[in-house]
């Protein structure tokens, strides 16, 4: 069984680094200078981690060091108006394309907000997948967000990630919306 414990601020570097291998398995990780790594960090983790520590949680190796994580915001409109505000202007300079990803999840999330007031990303590195690590932060962060009074949850996920899909299937997520990109999913909590 993986260690799970709530994220730390001294984990800040390893979830970072966690969430840009996991962007893609087979690229060897180069540091937090790659080319790409402002655009996913802003997109899918610094939000997470600088605003709501609270909802974060992360699985750790026998070093104690952070090789997965569940990250989350508990409420669609805090998020949307502090990313909006603060997140957003760090890839105001990025290609046209890029930054409607970011509108797609912004609509997305507003969409389901009412049943589904929370949404997470949940990123493990690769050797520490498929023995139920991922089941594991899922259920602590949905005991958490029940703890909480939190309705629901729901997510985005790409069109070709096929094992998330089918994760997020096997947990209890229904597809909420299907979209050119992928699909936004949610599950009822209370
Ligand atoms: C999606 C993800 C978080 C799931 O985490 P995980 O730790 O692999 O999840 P689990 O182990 O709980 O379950 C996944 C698989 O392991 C199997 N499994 C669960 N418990 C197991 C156990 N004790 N022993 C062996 N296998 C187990 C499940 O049956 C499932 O099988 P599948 O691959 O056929 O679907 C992880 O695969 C991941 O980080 N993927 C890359 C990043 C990503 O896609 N993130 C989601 C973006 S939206």
């Amino acid at each position: 069984m993986a260690n799970i414990r709530p994220y730390r601020e001294t984990d800040k570097f390893n979830v970072q680094r966690v969430c840009l291998q996991t962007v893609n398995d087979d690229v060897v990780f180069e540091g937090l200078n790659r080319p790409n790594a402002e655009l996913f960090l802003a997109l899918y983790n610094d939000y997470y981690t600088e605003q709501e520590p609270e909802n974060c949680l992360v699985c750790t190796n026998d070093a104690d060091e952070a090789v997965g994580y569940i990250i989350c915001s508990d409420n669609v409109k805090r998020w949307r108006k502090v990313f909006m505000k603060e997140y957003m202007p760090r890839i105001r300079h990025r290609k046209f394309g890029e930054k409607i990803i970011a509108v797609g999840e912004v609509v997305a999330h507003s969409l389901f907000a009412a049943r589904y007031p929370a949404h997470l990303h949940i990123d493990i590195l690769k050797e520490y997948r498929g023995n139920g690590t991922g089941t594991q932060l899922m259920d602590t962060l949905v005991a958490h967000l029940r703890a909480k009074g939190v309705r629901g949850v729901q997510l985005c996920v790409d069109g070709h990630n096929v094992r998330g899909i089918r994760f997020y299937k096997r947990y209890g997520f229904k597809t909420l919306l299907n979209f050119s990109q992928g699909r936004a999913m949610g599950f009822k909590i209370l």
